[in-house]
């Protein structure tokens, strides 16, 4: 059993943070299939959060059953955290995380992210203030850093734990490394020497083969899985039921229907902020088909909500087309065309 502070995760699989990505509706979708342990929200940025509004910002949307959900924190500066913590308590956080790994060039440049692992004594000061503020869980999330450097790394997290860090995730990458490089698992397996607190192991995983190679590589506590969720949702389901031995229903996999529910969760989002979603999701999903670059294209070329959803049913009648019996086309063209049904948590 994975626990983090005093909270205890049924099954020990998280959900990473993906800008763009890891919305209510993609959460819904994973809870749809089961075997996640913890949800995130995309990363936040600290220093808008407390003004934004939880009913109508498409990064806090939120269903009562999106539980429990770790709310990522991008800071920037520490006078932003005493606000940001405050929101978190409002919107009922289950777990703080902060972004310590994010190696975008603006990021990095407005002083967060990866960048901050260049300045340790502020990331200090940024966990003892949050710390101090607050009783829930609070987790990190990191690369390994700019170069291979065990005595640094290993500095870095000692003093993670040393401020009152619950558990880190340890995305199994350099900071400039691309996605196309095999993530080091091995690595992770020495942060988790290291360290008292549970260590997370992410990157590259996308079968329950790999879940498994990466346990035994790393030794880590849990995984973390991004990229496959919106491509395979149901695999934190099979890995849960195959690695864990946990019982989780069997679903059966039906790929245009699990994308027309996707689509659904769609309608929590005001209409101007449903578009760029649907594109961001149909990148990874579409990777389920051979020809599925036909089916990312013409999405991405959609200059509107409803074209895009037309055109992705003309794929699924054309390359999946039994299966497709099975959705109802018009309640998702209802429900993508309609107002916002957010049922944000009060
Ligand atoms: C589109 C996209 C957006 C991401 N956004 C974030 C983010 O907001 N915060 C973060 O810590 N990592 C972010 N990441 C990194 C992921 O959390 C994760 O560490 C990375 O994708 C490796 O895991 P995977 O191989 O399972 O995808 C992002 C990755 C992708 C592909």
């Amino acid at each position: 059993m994975l626990k983090i502070k005093d909270k205890k995760l049924a099954v020990p699989l998280l959900l990473a943070p993906m800008a763009g990505l890891t919305h209510s509706a993609l959460r819904t979708l994973l809870l749809d299939f089961g075997g996640v342990g913890m949800l995130s929200t995309e990363m936040l940025s600290a220093r808008k959060l407390p003004v934004e509004s939880p009913r109508v910002s498409p990064y806090l949307v939120r269903t009562a059953r999106e539980a429990p959900l770790a709310y990522q924190l991008l800071v920037t500066d520490t006078r932003e955290i005493a606000p940001a913590i405050t929101a978190l308590h409002r919107l009922s956080a289950d777990v703080v995380d902060l972004n310590l790994g994010c190696p975008a060039p603006k990021v990095r440049k407005a002083g967060g992210g990866s960048s901050l692992v260049d300045n340790p004594e502020k990331v200090r000061l940024i966990i003892r203030t949050a710390r101090s503020l607050t009783d829930l869980p609070l987790t990190a999330k990191i690369r390994l850093g700019q170069r291979l450097d065990e005595p640094s790394l290993r500095d870095f997290c000692l003093m993670l734990q040393e401020e009152g860090i619950d558990l880190v995730t340890v995305h199994a990458r350099l900071s400039g490394e691309s996605f196309a490089r095999k993530p080091r698992w091995q690595w992770v397996g020495k942060v988790k020497d290291w360290l008292d607190i549970p260590v997370i192991a992410n990157g590259g995983i996308f079968s329950v083969e790999d879940a498994a190679r990466c346990l035994e590589q790393s030794g880590a506590d849990g995984l973390m899985i991004g990229r496959a969720a919106p491509q395979k949702p149901w695999l934190f389901a099979q890995i849960a039921r195959e690695i864990y031995g946990i019982s989780v229903d069997e679903c059966q996999i039906n790929l245009p229907w699990i994308y027309s529910r996707f689509a659904l969760g769609l309608a929590r989002f005001r209409p101007e902020r449903r578009l760029g979603r649907l594109k961001e999701f149909t990148h990874y999903f579409a990777l389920n088909y051979a020809f599925g670059h036909h089916l990312a294209m013409a999405v991405q070329k959609s200059s509107t909500l409803l074209l895009a959803w037309q055109r992705a049913c003309e794929f699924f009648s054309r390359s999946d087309a039994e299966k497709f019996k099975d959705v109802d086309v018009e309640e998702v063209e209802k429900a993508l065309m309609g107002k916002s049904v957010s049922e944000a948590v009060d």
